[in-house]
């Protein structure tokens, strides 16, 4: 099997978010990143976040692509709903040291933003530092996300 989607991103946004998605997809791809977009592909302002937040929270959960990115007006509705589907481990993020950390200690593979909370530039620094960041797997990390996979049989 090829080893493609190791390396794909997957990025995903409401009204609220697609701004900020077509400038962080236009980064990414000077980045070198394949990028594969779950949509809106088009701005419309009575767009669903779930209906593009949940197939890219599934490819994540399915191996399709390597990470997500969803985003929304705010992060929180894309962070609720990324989060429903087994095998995501999203959080919104707004500071640099999450952007990493919640990777290295709690193997994050989606990263949430809100485009009316956080601009181009930081949103940029933020994403450098999510797919950047390795999760450590030391065994007290492990042992806190066994944790939370026993309530669902998955993580
Ligand atoms: C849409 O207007 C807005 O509610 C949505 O983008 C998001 O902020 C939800 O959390």
């Amino acid at each position: 099997m090829s080893e493609a989607h190791l390396y794909k991103i997957g990025i995903c946004a409401d009204h609220g978010g697609f701004e900020l998605k077509e400038g962080l997809k236009a980064y990414l791809k000077e980045q070198g990143r394949e990028v594969v977009d779950f949509g809106a592909d088009e701005l419309n302002t009575d767009d669903d976040y779930p209906d593009f937040v949940i197939p890219l929270a599934r490819a994540v959960a399915d191996g399709k692509v390597l990470r997500g990115i969803a985003i929304c007006g705010s992060g929180v509705g894309a962070c609720i709903a990324a989060n429903k589907v087994e095998g995501v481990r999203a959080a919104l993020i707004v500071d640099y040291f999450s952007a990493h950390q919640g990777v290295e200690d709690d193997d994050m593979n989606v990263i949430c933003l809100g485009g009316r909370v956080t601009g181009n530039l930081v949103a940029k620094e933020l994403v450098a530092a999510f797919l950047g960041a390795k999760f450590i797997g030391a065994e007290r990390h492990v042992r806190r996300l066994n944790k939370i996979s026993a309530l669902s049989g998955k993580v």
